[in-house]
């Protein structure tokens, strides 16, 4: 199995994040998004999460599914059931397509996955806690080029969305502020720089930069998004990694990161 290896603060250096306390936990994390699961990949996404014994925590970056069917979801719980370490997941906009994200999400927690949407959970990694801060985020767009608060109902309905997607991830981040390890968890991207690549045409439909907002000021240790298969692997938000892990970005099966 292919992993791709960042590790941050690399022991024994100072933490990129100014002011803050360097805080090593060793949480060993594999994340990746847009699995668009379907029965024909059952064999190889359970033979992938089986490999996961070496990690401390899966993050599922939404898209779990390709049609948004419950069936599909039944292959990722199978896959999940096979992992060794806690699954994590946000859905994606791919799971909400038929109307069923209530049932993925059921099919997902009875294969005892954690599905976050707009909530947080937090897992004792050692003697140190990872609290995980996730939502699926939304549309809007970025800096220079984003969608107001004004006009007609259904366009501010979609600004409206992305508030409260928003606040959630704000609310979010502030119940893991204890935590040692802090982590961000969003299908959508919170910043254009990881999604250079895709045609600029559709970026307002990508993501949203009003994401950033609760993340350049709690400052989490790492974020996760996927959503843009055809943008780049890594950008920041100050001093913030923030990594695209949808798959086909990725080198190989899961990111891998080390706290
Ligand atoms: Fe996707
Ligand atoms: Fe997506």
């Amino acid at each position: 199995m292919w992993l791709t290896r960042r590790f941050y603060p690399p022991r024994g250096t100072s933490n990129p994040r100014v002011g803050m306390p360097v805080v090593v936990t060793g949480a060993r994390i594999a994340a990746v998004g847009d699995l668009h699961a379907s029965e024909d990949h059952r064999e190889r996404l359970v033979r992938v999460f089986a490999g996961l014994a070496d990690v401390d925590l899966v993050l599922l970056a939404g898209d779990l599914t390709t049609h948004g069917l419950v069936e599909e979801a039944d292959v990722l719980a199978d896959a999940c059931r096979a992992a060794g370490p806690p699954v994590v997941a946000v859905l994606g906009n791919h799971d909400h397509h038929n109307g069923l994200a209530q049932d993925i999400s059921r099919v997902l927690t009875d294969a005892g996955v954690t599905v976050l949407d707009g909530t947080h959970a937090v897992f004792d990694v050692g003697a140190a806690q990872v609290g995980v801060a996730g939502t699926k985020g939304f549309v809007g767009g970025f800096p220079g080029a984003e969608i107001a608060d004004f006009g007609e109902r259904l366009l501010r309905d979609v600004y409206a969305e992305t508030s409260r997607e928003v606040a959630a991830l704000e609310e979010g981040l502030e119940a893991v502020a204890g935590c040692e390890t802090r982590l961000v968890l969003l299908h959508y991207a919170p910043i254009s720089e990881t999604i250079v690549g895709e045609p600029e045409g559709i970026w307002a439909f990508l993501g949203s930069g009003r994401l950033a907002g609760p993340i350049g000021a709690h400052r989490p240790d790492a974020v996760f998004h996927g959503h843009a298969h055809h943008g780049r692997p890594l950008g920041a938000i100050g001093t913030v990694p923030v990594h695209n892990v949808a798959r086909p970005v990725l080198p190989g099966d899961f990111h891998l990161a080390a706290f």
